[in-house]
């Protein structure tokens, strides 16, 4: 497409100049008046399943997600006073647990997914983790919903799932109420940045 160049003029009420320029494909004035084609639409689904209690888990399910609540008074979170408590089962057997870990300058603090995370690599390399309970106590004792992981673990999970090339099967809930299983933990980072990417592989 051929650009063209549009100068605009303005005063201001203080009278000082502006000029801006904006160069635009020709079709630029049919993309403002949204007259513009989209080639394709996409979409993003995924189904999880939603448990009313914890009664309703499987034995080894619910087993692991008392022991993510066990593991909330483990975390070092005089901040937020947000506890949160992560334990997972490898496919090799073993348990590895995680919890937040904050600091003073707070950027610095760890969420739990990720000591997690940390931990079973650092212990076990390469070995795939088959499911992971997440839940958490707050300051003023509600944790009664399931909380998801941050972005930025997200991201964590998604790599180590491909690195390993086995899902992480997510279990979430908090002391009480309701409870999610998720199939695979990247599927909450839609479109994410993987090491392909970064590797120019497409
Ligand atoms: N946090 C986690 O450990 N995991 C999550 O998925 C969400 C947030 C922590 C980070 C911080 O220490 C506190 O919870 C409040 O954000």
């Amino acid at each position: 497409m051929e650009p063209h160049v549009q100068i605009d003029t303005l005063v201001s009420p203080s009278k000082t100049y502006f000029i801006s320029l904006v160069i635009l494909p020709r079709s630029g004035k049919d993309f403002l008046s949204g007259k513009f084609r989209i080639m394709k639409k996409d979409e993003f689904k995924f189904s999880f399943d939603v448990y009313d209690s914890i009664e309703e888990l499987t034995e080894q399910d619910a087993w692991l997600l008392n022991e993510a609540r066990d593991v909330t008074g483990n975390a070092y979170a005089p901040y937020s006073h947000f506890q949160v408590g992560a334990v997972a089962k490898l496919v090799n057997g073993e348990i590895v647990a995680g919890s937040n870990q904050e600091n003073a300058s707070f950027p610095v603090g760890l969420c739990a997914e990720r000591v997690l995370l940390a931990s079973a690599s650092s212990l076990y390399p390469q070995v795939a983790i088959e499911s992971m309970a997440i839940s958490y106590q707050t300051g003023n004792g509600d944790s009664n919903h399931p909380i998801s992981p941050c972005g930025i673990c997200r991201q964590s999970l998604q790599e180590f799932e491909s690195r390993v090339k086995h899902p992480i099967r997510l279990i979430l809930g908090g002391m009480e109420g309701k409870i999610y299983v998720i199939p695979k933990a990247s599927i909450l980072l839609p479109l994410a940045f993987t090491s392909e990417q970064l590797k120019g592989e497409w």
